[in-house]
């Protein structure tokens, strides 16, 4: 599975030390290193380094600790900033800002092979063999040949550092002295095979460095001149290189991906450099994995649109099919995902290469949006002419609509489901719970369920998130029976009522401990709403406690939430501020006649 990568990774560094060093950095002092910030009340703003935009909408927040970008909805801590500004994986971007905070990482979670502490530098082996294959590529015609005839030029070929591994069983010796050391099998240089004869890897191919973010190589890919089997060899899974998180070609395409505002993911090396080749530079390629949900979150870290472009053929489709499958929960309303299929005899290096740039350009700007892809695939899986197939269709969208991360776009298809197969919203909504309550949650009976119900227990739920992120002590006060995990925001909700003493942690160490989950989305536009609020804690156990009464009465009343909206933009009269006091403690007073006592009001 992809998630538990991004756990794993982040499991390195304890919880502790992540809060020390947020409450360490000041993520005003961070963000003007890079961006000039101006005061605006109680925030600071500026023009977004992260979209292109004339008068400022990114905020900082210096009690928050952490930054809002109005226009194209960048969000997060300090941590998260370093990430997306520097382009860092999170260990990285962790390492990066607690050097600059001068503070050590603890020993036993740095990276590298865990008994020997003092062990050799892996990342200096992969330079020096990265080092020997370029040299080697200078005195082998064949293999400039090769890529001359693959259209590439001597420069493109040097931005993606292409190199060649020679002919012979152990050319690396020459490189490493020490040819049986232990590193040079965890860099997964070399094999060791039968008999204990440990030979290289690479023999005879065409080199792809892959490099990490930040440009150090991770591992390679190596591709035979010609025909011959296997046609790409990749370097195995080493304690710096894992699969499922890089992208080859990222560090290249930072800039272009920026300022094209879109990411191109393809399926090869060749598909990269040769798109490259002719001025699209955009594109990364997995390595040789399926496309993971740490891809998708990576490359939305640093764009709103990717457009996933693979082959015409049916391995194509069903590679399509997984990316959509995974961006589900990843995806946000300001995020698109998009597919583009090319002709099946094409892949999109030989498309580039006979159409050109403009053509594969042109094919980009048509790409389809997410949406549509996901209604014709399940159209096509089903007999749309009956009414079996027809329920088939609400069958299997079921539990791809439940895992929708964003709200509008999950109401939409929800939409077109229903109307694909006949049934009203509210019909297909109760059909495939995405909005319903699960009813083992609740102890009393389960009200009445439609989208207008649903909606409404999102937006509450939305509201009370926004509370406790303001103010985490009131997590103590929501009562276990309101939760709903039938929507994210519920199981938000849930997830921060099962954070450690929650109660003491600032709103920034929380977004850290439910980064990499599914939570991270959902609490990433509720704090882009609070900022504007401002809510400060009066005001958030107003709030609260208008909100939980409404959450179980299920009827609030419209002037609760109209004044909690004026309080929020603009403050309440002297005689607003009794009114809007009364009507909560008049809901709290419904509500204990209606469902069992509780603590909280
Ligand atoms: P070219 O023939 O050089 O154009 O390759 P391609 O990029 O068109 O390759 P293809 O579509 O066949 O494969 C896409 C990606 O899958 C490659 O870039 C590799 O990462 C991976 N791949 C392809 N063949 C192999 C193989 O034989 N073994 C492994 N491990 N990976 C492969
Ligand atoms: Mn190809």
């Amino acid at each position: 599975m992809d998630a538990p990568v991004r756990f794993r990774q982040q499991g390195l560094i304890p919880d502790s030390f992540k809060q020390d060093l947020l409450n360490r950095v000041d993520i005003v002092d961070l963000v003007e290193r890079y961006v000039r910030l101006k005061k605006a009340g109680a925030n600071f703003v500026a023009c977004c380094p992260f979209h292109n935009e004339k008068s400022p909408s990114f905020t900082v927040s210096p009690t928050k600790q952490f930054y809002h970008c109005f226009g194209c909805g960048a969000h997060g801590n300090a941590i998260s900033f370093v990430m997306e500004y520097q382009g860092l994986g999170y260990v990285d971007a962790v390492k990066e800002l607690a050097e600059s905070a001068g503070m050590q990482l603890p020993e036993f979670e740095r990276r590298g092979p865990k008994t020997e502490p003092e062990g050799p530098d892996l990342y200096e082996i992969m330079q020096r063999a990265a080092h020997y294959y370029r040299e080697q590529l200078k005195s082998a015609p064949a293999a400039i040949d090769y890529l001359k005839a693959r259209g590439l030029t001597g420069q493109v070929a040097a931005r993606f550092g292409i190199d060649y591994a020679p002919v012979g069983w152990q050319n690396l010796q020459s490189v490493f002295p020490d040819y049986a050391a232990k590193a040079l099998k965890d860099c997964g240089l070399v094999i060791d095979g039968e008999g204990g004869r440990r030979y290289d890897r690479f023999r005879d191919r065409i080199m792809f460095p892959i490099l990490n973010q930040r440009g150090s190589v991770i591992g390679f890919g190596g591709r035979v001149l010609g025909e011959g089997e296997p046609k790409y060899l990749n370097s195995p899974e080493t304690p710096l290189f894992e699969k499922g998180r890089e992208l080859y070609g990222l560090p290249q395409a930072r800039t272009a991906i920026r300022e094209a505002g879109r990411a191109v993911v393809v399926e090869g090396y060749m598909d990269v450099v040769a798109l490259a080749q002719h001025g699209v530079e955009c594109a990364v390629a997995t390595l040789g994995t399926a496309t993971s949900a740490t891809h998708v979150q990576k490359l939305f870290r640093q764009t709103d649109e990717i457009v996933f472009c693979f082959d015409g053929d049916a391995a194509g489709r069903r590679a399509a099919w997984h990316a959509l499958d995974i961006s589900l929960p990843v995806l946000a309303d300001h995020k698109a995902a998009k597919f583009l299929f090319l002709p099946a005899e094409d892949d999109p290096d030989s498309y580039v290469r006979s159409h050109g740039r403009e053509a594969f350009e042109k094919l980009l700007a048509e790409a389809r949006p997410l949406s549509e892809f996901f209604m014709s695939e399940l159209r096509s899986q089903v007999d749309m002419a009956t009414l079996e197939g027809r329920s088939r269709l609400i069958h299997e969208a079921k539990p791809l609509l439940k895992r929708v991360g964003a709200p509008a776009l999950q109401l939409q298809l929800l939409k077109e489901v229903a109307q694909a197969s006949g049934v009203t919203q509210e019909e297909a909504a109760r059909l495939t719970e995405i909005r319903g309550v699960a009813p083992a949650r609740h102890t009393h009976p389960a009200p009445a369920k439609g989208p207008d119900r649903a909606m409404l227990v999102r937006k509450l739920d939305r509201e009370l998130l926004a509370c406790l992120l303001a103010h985490p002590p009131l997590v103590r006060e929501v009562p276990a029976e309101i939760v709903d995990v039938s929507h994210a925001e519920g199981r938000a909700l849930e997830a921060l009522m099962a954070l450690d003493g929650i109660e003491k942690l600032t709103h920034a160490v929380i977004l850290e401990r439910l980064r990499g989950s599914e939570h991270e989305s959902v609490l990433e536009r509720i704090g882009g709403d609070f900022l504007e609020k401002g809510m400060d804690a009066d005001i958030a156990q107003a709030v609260f406690n208008g909100a939980i009464t409404a959450i179980r009465t299920r009827e609030p009343n419209p002037r609760i939430k109209e004044l909690g909206e004026k309080e929020a933009k603009q403050g309440l009269t002297a005689s607003e501020y009794d009114e809007f006091g009364r009507l909560i403690a008049e809901g709290a007073a419904l509500k204990q006649r209606r469902t069992p006592p509780s603590t909280v009001l």
